[in-house]
């Protein structure tokens, strides 16, 4: 069967992104026949950035709350934590002992923060991690270490993936066997970035997103603060690079777009097209934040199903496996 796998990063609330460009696809996926699925929450990762104890616990519950919510039965798909799996951090150190340095100065947040730095006329390094330069590695853990050959996935994270292939094709090489599958990022092309309330991606860096379960009148009042351009009501309107526009399509059926394309040419007010993207959203979320708000009252359940789901992980796949890797770069098998 096709192994599909992806991860979101528990560094906050998780907002409509999230769901447009990994939830809801991967649930979509994860029903299909002949596939076997894994979905993980990335907490290891969400300590490059959020180094608050409190706030990691936090979101960790709220997103795998916001994964139940939408339908994902961790009866019929791998459903667990990260550092619930500690193959994981062991994997990645093998890893990066295969990984080029050269490659991972490309990574883009990586390149970014020196980027930043350069411009602003500071060391290149400064405040920069050791962590945020391996993070593309610690991905590449995830993913090889159960073979996946498809990971879902937002455009933005498409580099890292094929940093995936290249670790993990150095370490067949290396190791002189096809111990890992080269996986291959899948995107939804239609939806590949969701912009947020400011027009650019919707991010939890960029502070414009719109968290999924946030209340209905606080829902309206962020679906209303999305830039527009200043055409008056009746003057026709720019599908084409419209934030308003491009959320709408991730949410309506082809014939709700073509109907909404034809408003903008006839001239919709920005008030009507905010509505009627308001109401869209809402139709699809307000199930989903009911189920959500039931489940993020019972947290004792969501952890029970997080190490559960991590246990049977482990068994089935993550230990034999690091048993055998141990062996085939010359280490003990601890087992
Ligand atoms: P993260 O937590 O930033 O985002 C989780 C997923 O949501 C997608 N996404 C978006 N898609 C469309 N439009 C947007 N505005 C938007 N914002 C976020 C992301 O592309 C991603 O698919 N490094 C990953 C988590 C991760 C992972 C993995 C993913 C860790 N290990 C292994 C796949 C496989 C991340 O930070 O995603």
């Amino acid at each position: 069967s096709v192994r599909v796998l992806t991860g979101i990063t528990t560094s906050g609330t998780p907002h409509l992104g999230n769901y447009v460009g990994a939830i809801r696809p991967a649930v979509a996926a994860s029903r299909a026949q002949g596939v076997e699925s894994f979905y993980f929450l990335a907490d290891l990762h969400s300590l490059i950035k959020a180094q608050d104890p409190a706030r990691t616990q936090r979101s960790t519950l709220e997103i795998a709350a916001a994964w139940l919510a939408c339908g994902l039965d961790p009866a019929s798909v791998w459903f667990y934590r990260q550092s619930d799996v500690p193959e994981i951090t062991e994997l990645t150190w093998y890893l990066t002992c295969v990984a080029g340095k050269g490659i991972l100065n490309r990574a883009h947040a990586y390149k970014a923060a020196v980027d930043r730095n350069r411009a602003e006329g500071e060391d290149e390094d400064a405040g920069v991690t050791a962590g945020l330069f391996m993070y593309p590695v610690l991905m590449a853990a995830d993913i090889l270490l159960f073979n996946a050959h498809r990971v879902p996935v937002g455009r933005d994270q498409v580099q890292h993936i094929e940093m995936a292939r290249d670790f993990g094709q150095r370490f067949n090489h290396v190791y002189g066997r096809e111990w890992f599958t080269l996986p291959e990022a899948a995107i939804e092309e239609h939806v590949a970035t969701l912009p947020g309330l400011d027009g650019r991606k919707m991010s939890k860096s960029y502070g414009n997103t719109i968290p999924m379960f946030v209340p209905p009148a606080e829902l309206k009042k962020l679906v209303f603060s999305i830039v527009t351009d200043s055409r008056a009501p009746g003057e026709p309107k720019q599908t084409e690079g419209s934030a308003l526009f491009q959320l709408y399509q991730a949410f309506a059926t082809a014939e709700e777009s073509a109907a909404f394309a034809q408003a903008f040419a006839d001239g919709i007010g920005w008030g009507d097209a905010k509505q009627r993207l308001f109401d869209l959203v809402e139709r699809e979320i307000a199930p989903l934040r009911d189920r959500y708000l039931d489940l993020v009252a019972r947290p004792g359940d969501i952890e029970d199903t997080l190490r559960d789901g991590a246990r049977r992980l482990r068994e089935r796949y993550a230990t034999p496996l690091l048993s055998q890797l141990r062996e085939a770069v010359g280490l003990r098998d601890l087992s």
